[in-house]
């Protein structure tokens, strides 16, 4: 007998600046369990930063590793997961998360901002961070809506206060 692939006990997509990383780590430690992050996954399997493979590849080169890694994480992973403010929208990627404890965290333009600030990584947001924050957002909150069994505010929350309401979302409270 083989044993049962493992599922992460929580996954969580959003755009850029929801606090994806920070409420991750936060829900992992509630938990006890792990914390991955498709972008470091890709980084780590490109061994240079996501700013650089976007220079040197393109877009649709990450979005290929970006689906690659994504797949490998939902099959290999039992803690907290969080996927890069883009993988909704690739259909494969939605298709994988059919079922799982998915959570869109959910922010407002002027909390994302502030916490993306003026960090460069972003390459999306690299020009004009406001209205391309807004334009990616009008695009896949639909997908984020759609993929989610729960959404949860970050707005005005501390990581820890919505690690909380994710695990009251999830009803892994007892767990
Ligand atoms: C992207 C978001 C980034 C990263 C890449 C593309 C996007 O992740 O995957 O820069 O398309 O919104 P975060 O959501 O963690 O910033």
């Amino acid at each position: 007998m083989t044993a049962p692939a493992p599922v992460p006990v929580a996954v969580l997509v959003g755009p850029p600046g929801a606090g994806k990383t920070s409420v991750g780590r936060a829900l992992a430690a509630h938990l006890g369990v792990g914390y991955r992050d498709t972008d470091d996954d890709i980084e780590q399997t490109a061994g240079k930063p996501i700013s650089e493979i976007f220079i040197d590849e393109g877009e649709p080169h990450f979005r290929d590793l970006e689906r690659a890694a994504v797949a490998a994480a939902l099959a290999g992973h039992d803690g907290v997961l969080s996927l890069g403010g883009g993988a909704v929208m690739d259909p494969a990627s939605r298709a994988l998360l059919t079922g799982l404890p998915v959570v869109f965290l959910d922010v407002s333009l002027h909390d994302a901002v502030h916490r993306v600030g003026l960090d460069a990584s972003r390459p999306l947001l690299a020009v004009n961070p406001r209205q391309r924050w807004r334009e990616l957002m009008e695009q896949r909150r639909p997908l984020y809506t759609e993929v989610a069994r729960a959404v949860v505010s970050t707005t005005d929350r501390t990581p820890d206060e919505v690690a909380v309401a994710v695990l009251d979302a999830l009803e892994l409270k007892d767990a």
